[in-house]
């Protein structure tokens, strides 16, 4: 009998990183790794790291000693534990890594280098990531077909800002909504996703037709991420984020009006150089009119070589801590208002895995929130319509809906034609 290696991934950062991990857990898998939540249990366990969060090289250095530790108590049990650490830290400190973590056997960079280039003045990607490269299409699609003959049903496309794709196709560039509406025809793709975008990008011929594959695409899932980082149009003219409040409430609009049930999330920087009271509360009422399903929110950091970095009005600290507490005490109450809302609707929902309980599996609703079910294993893998009726801190319960009688097609018993 041949114990099955275990793989534990730790992601750090940002949506690249994120996917960056997936796609390790994906080719470990074929290498014959299953994935585990647990580093106790791991063969090999991989630090995904990522320069977008704050301290991110601290941070790797401290997790690295609890991993020589790990390593240790693996090698008393006769086990030897391999540890990995990839991503943009990893490119960024290299040899620093191994001179000062003897315990790490591998060092890899960043796999999917997508860039930016909207030097935004706080952020650090457009130096570290480097700029926009689009992918040719030709190649995304062949990817996407292999992963759903290998059983995928859902796929994001992702970049710092998907929305701007632009790769080069036959007869010139494709746009994202181009790629979108050629991936909708793959038979048995049951979902596509797009992550992260920029409000800029929306507001363009581009941006237009994107909307529009909102209106016509049903594998299109209703739910965007779509930063907008302050609701002041001054704090947002000095980030460099080149739109107005006006203008990102107006793209939100159009989607709406494009498809009426579309969930938004966001990312919100609080403290920013010279940020106000009163900017602060337009970043508190722009999270109320839009009514977000949920966001992330962060409070400034200074990033080394970053124009705002520089700047001499840099906010207290305890400034910045009271205005993320009421920054994130507004999101979680739209968040909880908005999985209240779904407690009683019908949603497709794409059966991932065995749930906690015996008989029961996890599935994703269209807004990517866990929703669990009393169902067979033969539907993971599977879509299937279910009714909500309960709420958790962070998921959904529901039960299969079975088709009404009214609605089962069975043939009229001939005697019964009048
Ligand atoms: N300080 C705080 N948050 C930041 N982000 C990017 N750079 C910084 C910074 N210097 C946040 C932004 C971005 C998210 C991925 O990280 O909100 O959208
Ligand atoms: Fe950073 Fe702005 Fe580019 Fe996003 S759009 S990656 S925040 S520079």
């Amino acid at each position: 009998m041949s114990a099955t290696r275990k793989l534990h991934i730790k992601s750090y950062g940002c949506q690249m990183n994120v996917y960056d991990s997936q796609r390790m857990t994906d080719m470990m898998a074929q290498a014959g790794f299953a994935e585990t939540s647990s580093p106790e249990d791991a063969d090999l366990i991989v630090l995904n790291t990522c320069h977008i969060r704050e301290k991110a090289a601290e941070k790797v250095y401290s997790e690295l000693g609890r991993m020589r530790k790990l390593k240790e108590s693996a090698a008393e049990g006769g086990r030897k534990l391999v540890v990995a650490v990839a991503g943009c830290v990893a490119q960024a400190e290299g040899e620093e890594i191994i001179r000062r973590a003897p315990s790490v056997d591998l060092v890899l960079g960043p796999q999917v280098q997508e860039g930016c280039d909207k030097f935004c003045t706080f952020c650090v990607v457009p130096y570290t990531r480097g700029s926009e490269v689009s992918r040719p299409p030709a190649k995304i699609v062949g990817e996407v077909e292999r992963l759903v003959d290998a059983g995928v049903r859902e796929v994001t496309l992702i970049g710092q800002n998907v929305n701007a794709y632009h790769g080069e196709g036959d007869g010139g560039p494709w746009s994202l909504a181009r790629l979108l509406h050629r991936l909708a025809g793959i038979p048995r793709l049951a979902r596509l996703r797009y992550a992260t975008s920029h409000p800029r990008d929306m507001n363009t011929d581009m941006g237009a037709d994107l909307i529009a594959s909102h209106r016509d695409l049903a594998a299109l899932m209703p739910q965007l991420h779509l930063p907008v980082q302050s609701g002041s149009d001054r704090i947002l003219a000095v980030m460099n984020r080149r739109h107005t409040r006006a203008d990102y409430l107006d793209v939100i609009a159009r989607l709406r009006d494009a498809r009426p049930d579309m969930a938004f999330t966001s990312d919100f920087i609080v403290g920013y150089p010279g940020e106000t009271e009163e900017d602060f509360r337009a970043t508190l009422s722009i999270v109320t009119e839009v009514g977000y399903a949920g966001a992330f929110s962060f409070k400034y950091s200074p990033r080394p070589g970053t124009p705002a970095a520089e700047r001499d009005d840099q906010v207290d600290e305890g400034v910045k801590v009271e205005r993320l507490a009421r920054l994130q005490a507004e999101i979680d109450r739209h968040q909880d208002a908005f999985n209240a809302r779904c407690v009683g609707r019908t949603f497709e929902v794409l059966f991932e895995k065995p749930g906690r309980l015996p008989g029961q599996l996890v599935g994703r609703s269209p807004y990517l929130q866990p929703v669990h079910v009393m169902a067979p294993p033969s539907l993971i893998g599977e879509v299937a319509a279910v009714a909500v009726n309960a709420m958790a801190a962070n998921s959904l319960f529901g039960t299969r809906e079975r088709p009404a009688p009214g609605r089962i097609a069975v043939p009229e018993p001939a005697s019964l034609e009048t």
